[in-house]
């Protein structure tokens, strides 16, 4: 009888990816609520010839070490994939598999939702109808917000997610500009489609209502939002990041909040997740705080699930060209 590979899930996700693996190899997986912590992750991987993971388990030289020779892929339930070491992993001919754009509409549809949220305050008028402040019935002057229309978003990133905010903000009648690290002379035809602007980042910066971070974290993007841009921002204008945390310099972006010199931020990731309670942002009003939800719809989490699971499949079939893998 051949011995059927084995695959680590470190963390429950959505049951069709678990059954998908489960009918083909021996599943080890984590059933706590809870990532794995370290000296779990080290006791579960040895011997494995695959691992599928998520954003907060650090796969390293040493996790690649331990695990031994039988790895072939690691498989992360994720887009992003920036807690694998990708060198470690190429030196050892160990493929990573990722979901790709899966996400895209997905995240941009919360990126939009945050506009709204932003603007028109609605998750404070919530709170406020729920804390019994509301006492006079309809009033002139409560809660008054921020229009979306004809407003200027600006997009620090015009990658897929960037385009996908974009495209709602059209039919909201926003005046679209965006701002990225290589921009090709080829994007000004394909951007007509979105009547979206370049714009160098100052410049984006001091005219927008909105900016939306939508780039991914790089040497180039960390810290790109601190202090200084934070002051080039309109005093009226809101800042949301649905990307990565470590985008926004938080403590600088937490003075800049004290001090008015934007209206507002909405933040679905941190430098820190989770966010730790002594964030100042936890008791800030002028901030919406999401636990990293940008993905988290019942049919991309599924899709994910799915992808994550193909991936592994097909490496370990060999057909790795019908898998979605990082580029060595
Ligand atoms: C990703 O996939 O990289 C997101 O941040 C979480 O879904």
């Amino acid at each position: 009888m051949i011995d059927r590979p084995t695959v680590l899930i470190t963390r429950k996700i959505p049951i069709n990816g678990i059954e998908i693996l489960r009918s083909k190899y021996n599943v080890i997986i984590n059933n706590k609520d809870r990532p794995l912590n370290r000296k779990e992750l080290i006791k579960d991987v040895k011997g494995i010839d695959a691992i599928l993971c998520v954003l907060q388990d650090k796969i390293d030289k040493e996790i690649m070490d331990i695990a031994g020779p039988n790895l072939k892929i690691i498989s992360t339930f994720s887009t992003g994939y920036e807690h694998i070491d990708i060198e470690s992993a190429n030196i050892k001919g160990i493929r990573i598999g990722h979901t790709g754009n899966i996400l895209t509409e997905t995240t941009a549809d919360l990126a939009f939702g945050l506009i709204l949220c932003l603007g028109r305050r609605i998750v404070e008028a919530d709170r406020f109808v729920r804390e019994s402040k509301w006492k006079n019935g309809w009033c002139p002057d409560l809660m008054l917000g921020t229009d979306i229309h004809n407003k200027i978003l600006g997009l620090i990133g015009f990658g897929k997610i960037g385009k996908a905010v974009a495209k709602r903000a059209m039919g909201f009648g926003m005046e679209i500009i965006y701002y990225k690290r290589n921009k090709q002379i080829t994007d000004l035809d394909k951007n007509i489609k979105y009547k979206a602007k370049y714009c160098k980042l100052k410049e984006l910066l001091s005219i927008s209502d909105y900016i939306v971070i939508a780039c991914s974290l790089n040497d180039d993007s960390y810290h790109l939002i601190d202090m200084e841009n934070l002051k080039t921002m309109k005093k009226t204008a809101f800042l949301i990041n649905i990307s990565r945390g470590k985008i926004i310099k938080e403590m600088d972006l937490v003075f800049a909040l004290r001090n008015k010199h934007l209206a507002g931020a909405a933040l679905d990731v941190f430098e820190q997740e989770p966010i730790p309670k002594s964030n100042p942002l936890i008791r800030m009003k002028n901030v919406i705080l999401l636990p990293h939800i940008g993905s988290s719809s019942y049919s991309t989490r599924s899709r994910m699930a799915e992808i994550a699971a193909a991936n592994i499949i097909n490496v370990l079939e060999g057909n790795d060209k019908k898998a979605l893998l990082v580029q060595k």
